[in-house]
């Protein structure tokens, strides 16, 4: 395996040793991640099973943190609404820190010895959380430090070309992802799980955002992403994922008089439930293997499940949902595409669920005790046509804000969401119907009645 020698994560540390090109490099999302992340199915890395430690898996586990003055955020609300009287707005101090706990904050503590012990608001391969949330203003690049609830200023001032012809008012919120935090576990397969979970944590802020009364618009543009990124990104380690843009809403109309709130954008609004706040603060996959108790999800669910998708930030994916036991509803094959859900077949869908969901020949999870099980596929010949390498960067994106939605409907309905990778690309698009060669799923979400981890998972409040 080629590689490279990076610096030691702090003075005097250990280096971290050869960091798989693909996971450190400098092509972020070379053509083979296809057929390598998305086709391969394996249940453990390579650099696992071989028995030996994945790269960088004897340095120092913990990232330093990045250097600069600290800026406390204020304690994040127990809820999260618009403020009353006034649109609310990306620069006040208190929508800041609301957004960014609940997109990306450490919400629970799980005591559990040698657990993972710190979870937080989106779900992340073993808890590894290699993306990376910074705000971006005209006076300055500011990361989000989820451990202790601040700031850290990584620049000051972002303008000129940098800085977007947007409304001055506007705010953006950029995810980068450290690809090596992921390697130190999972080797080569990390750059698969990094995009996944950056278009997690894009789902996760735009969810928040419109919860609290923000117009919120994600953006997928690499030029506009390189440059909100030049002025502080480190120029190895770190790579831009994406963005969202942050505005005031429109003013409400006066009483008769027509009013100018601009056009109605793709992402504007979203879909939450009433109480965002707690149902984040619930939000689990499961334990180690996902095995829920064999309880159906309601019709209410898949009402939600349908009109959250409608609402996804970047759409360009369709959601097949293989539904075994729900109330009101037959099961079978059903797809969700353009807003709308409907019927594909009829039936009982273990065995396709079974045959789908395999790693290395054996069944991944209890499909006999899950409820429904989600596939979000995208385009990706179209996108690969378009895009080129890029390509993976952004159906990743589009699907993942999908998938953290998903989670959060099941969430609410009281069950467990579980994003597990351990199933067959090529098994999924032929048993989907899936057109040969243009779709492919790169998300499975399993739903169902299972429990928490651990008796001992806390919830964190700053
Ligand atoms: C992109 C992604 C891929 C995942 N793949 C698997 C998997 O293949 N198998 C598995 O058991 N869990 C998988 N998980 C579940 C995580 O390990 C789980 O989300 C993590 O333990 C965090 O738990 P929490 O969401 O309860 O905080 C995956 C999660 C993400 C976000």
């Amino acid at each position: 395996m080629t590689g490279r020698r990076l610096p030691g994560p702090h003075p005097g540390a250990e280096p971290i040793q050869e960091i798989p090109r693909s996971a450190a490099g400098d092509v972020p999302f070379p053509p083979e991640l296809w057929a390598e992340a998305v086709y391969s199915r394996r249940a453990i890395p390579t650099t696992l099973a071989a028995g030996h430690p994945a790269p960088g898996r004897n340095a120092a586990e913990v990232d330093p943190l990045p250097q600069g003055p600290r800026l406390p955020l204020v304690p994040p609300p127990l809820h999260l609404a618009p403020a009353p009287g006034s649109p609310a707005d990306p620069s006040d101090p208190a929508v800041v820190s609301a957004l960014l706990h609940y997109s990306y904050g450490l919400l629970q503590h799980d005591l559990t010895p040698g657990g993972w012990p710190l979870h937080r608001a989106v779900a992340s391969a073993r808890c590894r959380y290699p993306s990376e949330l910074t705000l971006i203003t005209p006076t300055g690049a500011l990361r989000f430090d989820p451990l202790h609830h601040q700031l850290t200023l990584l620049c000051a001032a972002v303008t000129g070309a940098q800085y977007p012809e947007h409304e001055s008012t506007s705010r953006f919120i950029v995810i980068t992802s450290r690809f090596a935090r992921t390697a130190r576990l999972y080797g080569d397969y990390a750059p698969r799980l990094c995009a996944q979970e950056a278009g997690m944590l894009l789902g996760a802020v735009h969810l928040v955002a419109s919860a609290l009364g923000l117009r919120t618009r994600p953006g997928q543009d690499q030029k506009t992403l390189n440059d909100l990124c030049a002025p502080w990104l480190p120029s190895a380690g770190e790579h831009p994922m994406g963005y969202l843009e942050l505005a005031r809403p429109p003013r409400p109309p006066k009483t008769g008089s027509p009013v100018d709130a601009g056009p109605q954008r793709p992402g504007d609004r979203a879909w939450h439930p009433p109480d965002l706040a707690s149902v984040l603060r619930v939000r689990h996959s499961g334990a180690a293997i996902f095995d829920p108790e064999p309880a159906p999800v309601t019709r209410e669910l898949i009402d939600d499940l349908e009109a959250a998708l409608a609402t996804a930030p970047l759409g360009d994916f369709s959601c097949h949902l293989l539904a075994r036991s729900v109330t009101d509803l037959a099961p079978g094959h059903y797809v969700h595409v353009e807003g709308r859900l409907r019927q594909v077949s009829e039936g009982d869908p273990l065995a396709l669920l079974e045959q789908i969901g395999q790693s290395e020949g054996r069944v991944s999870m209890n499909f006999r005790s899950t409820a429904c099980v989600a596939y979000l596929a995208v385009r990706r010949g179209a996108a690969v046509a378009r895009y080129g390498d890029d390509a993976f960067r952004r159906v990743h994106l589009g699907a993942g804000a999908a998938a953290h939605l998903v989670c959060v409907v099941a969430a609410r309905h009281g069950l467990t969401a579980r994003v597990h990778n351990g199933y067959d690309a090529a098994t999924a698009e032929r048993l989907l119907g899936l057109m040969p060669d243009e779709e492919t799923v790169i998300f499975q979400v399993a739903i169902g009645a299972a429990r928490p981890p651990a008796s001992f998972r806390l919830p964190v409040v700053f």
